[in-house]
C-alpha cells in the first residue's frame, strides 16, 4: 500500500518496556520531517478507551475479548488512524492485531481464524509498515513488572507459562513477515535499547525514502523547513 506517512506499530510482552520508546520514535519521524500522531489499543477513542477498560478488567471468553479487540480497533482506525494517515500523517501506534495473535491467539489458544476472519473483514490489506517488537525473557518481563509496583490487570497478573506463550507468538509472527516485523533485544539498558530503536527506525526511514523515489521519481520524503 502507498502512502505519503508511514504508520508504526510497538508491540511486545508486558515489562519489555515498549512505553518508554514511543516518545523517541515520534521524535524520530518528527526528525524526518513527518508530523506524527501516537495513539494506542485497545483504547485510542472515547469509545476505545471504554472497551479497553472491560478487556483488561473483566474476565470474559476468549472470542468476546477477539471481538472487543476489534471493536475497538474498527472505531479506532475509523476515527483516528485512516484519518491520520490520509492527511499525510505518520502514525505510531502502542500495540495492534500482533497483539491479539499473540495474546489471544498464543497466550490464550483462542482462534487463529477467527482472528485472521476478523483481521480480514476490519482491516483488509492494510498493515503497519513497521512493526518493532520489544523482546525480553519472560522471567525479566516478570521481574521489572514486579518492580513497576502498579497493580497488575488481567493479562499482567499471568504467569510465566502464559508470557512464554506469548512471547512465542510474537516470535512467529516475527518469523512469518520479518519485512514488516522487527525484534528489538530488550535486555540490555535502556539507553542502549534506544540506540537499536533508533538504528531500526532510521533504516526503515532510508527505505521508505527510497520506495516513494521509485514510485514518484525526484519525490523525497519531507524534510523539517532548514533541515
Ligand atoms: P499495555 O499496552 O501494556 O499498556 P500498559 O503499559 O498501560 O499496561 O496493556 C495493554 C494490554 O492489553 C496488554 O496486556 C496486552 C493486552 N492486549 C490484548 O490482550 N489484545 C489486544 O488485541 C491488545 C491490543 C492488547
Amino acid at each position: 500500500m502507498s502512502r505519503s506517512a508511514p504508520w508504526i506499530t510497538v508491540e511486545g510482552v508486558d515489562g519489555a518496556g515498549k512505553s518508554s520508546h514511543i516518545d523517541a520514535i515520534v521524535a524520530h519521524l518528527r526528525d524526518a520531517g513527518f508530523t506524527a500522531t501516537a495513539t494506542r489499543e485497545p483504547g485510542g477513542t472515547p469509545l476505545g478507551e471504554r472497551l479497553r477498560t472491560e478487556i483488561l478488567n473483566t474476565p470474559m471468553a476468549v472470542t468476546t475479548e477477539i471481538l472487543l479487540a476489534f471493536a475497538s480497533r474498527a472505531e479506532h482506525l475509523d476515527k483516528v488512524i485512516r484519518p491520520a494517515l490520509n492527511a499525510g500523517s505518520a502514525v505510531v501506534c502502542d500495540r495492534f492485531t500482533d497483539s491479539t495473535y499473540a495474546y489471544q491467539g498464543a497466550g490464550q489458544g483462542g482462534s487463529l481464524s477467527e482472528i485472521e476472519q476478523l483481521e480480514r473483514l476490519v482491516h483488509p490489506g492494510e498493515q503497519p509498515d513497521l512493526t518493532l517488537v520489544f523482546d525480553l525473557p519472560v522471567e525479566e518481563s516478570l521481574r521489572r513488572l514486579d518492580l513497576t509496583g502498579k497493580t497488575p490487570d488481567k493479562f499482567e497478573s499471568q504467569g510465566a507459562e502464559y508470557f512464554s506463550r506469548v512471547r512465542a507468538g510474537y516470535h512467529a509472527r516475527q518469523a512469518a513477515d520479518p519485512n514488516r516485523i522487527v525484534l528489538i533485544d530488550s535486555t540490555p539498558a535502556l539507553d542502549e535499547v534506544k540506540e537499536h530503536v533508533a538504528v531500526a527506525v532510521q533504516e526503515f526511514l532510508a527505505r521508505w525514502d527510497m520506495q516513494a523515489r521509485i514510485q514518484v521519481p525526484g519525490a523525497r520524503r519531507p524534510r523539517r523547513p532548514g533541515a
